[in-house]
């Protein structure tokens, strides 16, 4: 035998099987230009020659042989793996649509009639060899994609036995590849796949169709027993080879891990908030009361004495009266503005409760908007913390500011309703509204720590406006004491 020279040997290989050794002479004549050839001169020959190395890039397949036929050796080419993706074309001298017909439902990729037509042949092996080629470099980059995805990959057939897998299920799962390809999607995802079946969920996965994702989290079980969360979306692949099942899988648990971290400190936050918002309450009442009692005694001494000052000189010094009554004017502004200052610090009403607090508010807010504003009250009032009374008294005085200075509103109302286990406040004007969605973006302070004061108190505030509709703060507030007192 001649030795292939090194651009020969990575020609495309052919194995011709025909028990004519004319054809057989035939084809390799015309073939071995561009074609190694291989030839067998009965079925069990050509197959036995197809499952060795290297294997051939096209069969020629002969139908009617002695012994084993061409259908025959088709079928059994069909059956095995390492054999069922070679393109066969059928050769016959039986040009009949049932004979074709029956070369297709084999799984033959074409079907030349004798006698051989030189160029028909050689045209349908180039073309059958250059689409397999194709084909094989799509596989192989589909194969790519799976292997280094950066998810974990299950392909299972209809029966759910895993049949193409990848190195991160490998990873997360602790099994190896071998192993892996021998269980089945049950053995991984037992839960959700009995979920599933009894659900239907698999069936009505349209094949080729976008993918199912998987609600509630999976539990994945690993190869030792335990288990990890992840995410996955289900979809199934009409193949040549049947319905596939696949799973893309996203190991979850860090997610998670993230998420609880989140939600830790987001409660730490909120409890330094709520610290925070306590001391400086504290701070404000002991000002207030420094202010209110020290500073308002004093001016009230000085009041008593500026009284005195006629009786005692008012003869001897010309002007004294003039001059005392000026300055008694300033000191009872004096006093005035320390009792406004004391009472916005922290307003004395507040420690008989939160509905007189917010009476006061209300009183304040019509001396100085022309805007009707009701108050209403439902409910026992019975005393509720100081804590809860207090932040819901920032929240309602908050929302007074804000109608006051952007609303433009005719009317205002204000509800409390109490009930045994909450509080429900709403305060809503008929005013210019806002969009939400649009300010939330802007970041600002008031209706932010509106929220935070709710969520402090274990609650929730709703904010419900659209421009041109008014608007309307609702806060519900739990009535259970977990929160930290402040200090008397
Ligand atoms: N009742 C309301 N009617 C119309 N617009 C409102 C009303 N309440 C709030 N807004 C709009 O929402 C925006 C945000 O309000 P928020 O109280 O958060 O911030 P601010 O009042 O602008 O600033 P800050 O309260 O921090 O001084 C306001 O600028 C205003 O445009
Ligand atoms: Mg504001």
């Amino acid at each position: 035998m001649i030795p292939l020279s090194q651009s020969q040997v990575e020609w495309p290989l052919v194995l011709v099987v025909d028990d004519s050794p004319d054809i057989l002479a035939l084809i390799h004549s015309l073939l071995r230009e561009r074609y190694r050839v291989k030839s067998a001169s009965s079925g069990k020959k050509g197959l036995l020659i197809a499952q060795s190395e290297p294997a051939p890039n096209l069969i020629l397949l002969d139908v009617m042989m002695p012994g084993m036929d061409g259908h025959e050796v088709c079928s059994l080419l069909k059956e095995n793996p390492r054999t069922r993706d070679i393109p066969v074309i059928f050769l016959t001298a039986k040009a009949d649509i049932e004979n074709e017909e029956k070369a297709f439902s084999l799984g033959a990729v074409d079907y030349v009639t004798k006698p051989i037509g030189a160029s028909v042949l050689l045209a349908r092996v180039k073309a059958h060899i250059a689409a397999d080629a194709q084909r094989r470099s799509l596989e192989g980059m589909f194969r790519d994609v799976i292997e280094y995805a950066p998810v974990i990959f299950l392909i299972a057939d209809e029966d759910l036995n895993i049949v193409q897998t990848n190195a991160q299920a490998e990873q997360h799962f602790g099994y190896g590849r071998e192993e892996l390809l021998g269980l089945n999607l049950m053995d991984l995802l037992p839960q959700s796949v009995r979920f599933m079946r009894t659900e239907g969920t698999l069936a009505r996965v349209q094949p080729g169709g976008a993918g199912v994702e998987f609600n509630p989290e999976l539990v994945c079980v690993r190869k030792d027993g335990s288990s990890f969360p992840g995410s996955a979306t289900f979809s199934r692949l009409d193949t040549l080879h049947g319905l596939l099942h696949t799973v893309v899988l996203v190991n979850a648990t860090d997610k998670k891990e993230t998420l609880r971290k989140l939600s830790e400190s987001q409660e730490s936050l909120r409890e330094l908030a709520a610290i925070n918002e306590t001391a400086r309450e504290n701070e404000r009442k002991h000002i207030a009361r420094e202010v209110h009692d020290e500073l308002g005694q004093v001016m009230t001494a000085l009041r008593m004495s500026l009284s005195l000052m006629p009786m005692q000189f008012g003869t001897r010094i010309p002007g004294l009266i003039d001059s005392v009554d000026a300055m008694k004017a300033l000191v009872d502004r004096a006093i005035k503005g320390v009792r406004n200052i004391a009472t916005v610090l922290r307003p004395e009403a507040l420690n008989m409760g939160l509905v007189p607090a917010i009476e006061w508010l209300r009183d304040e807010f019509l001396r100085h908007n022309e805007v009707r504003c009701v108050l209403e009250c439902k409910g026992s009032t019975d005393p509720i913390d100081e804590m809860r009374a207090m932040l819901i008294y920032r929240i309602v005085q908050e929302s007074l500011t804000n109608i006051s200075r952007y609303a433009k509103a005719s009317e205002v109302k204000i509800l409390i309703h109490f009930t045994p286990k909450e509080i429900d406040v709403s305060i809503s004007d008929d005013g210019c509204g806002f969009d939400p969605g649009e300010v939330m973006i802007r970041k600002t302070f008031g209706l932010l720590g509106m929220r935070e004061r709710a969520l402090t108190l274990g609650g929730d505030l709703m904010i419900l406006s659209r421009p041109g509709r008014g608007t309307t703060i609702a806060v519900k507030v739990p009535l259970h004491p977990q929160l930290q007192e402040c200090a008397p």
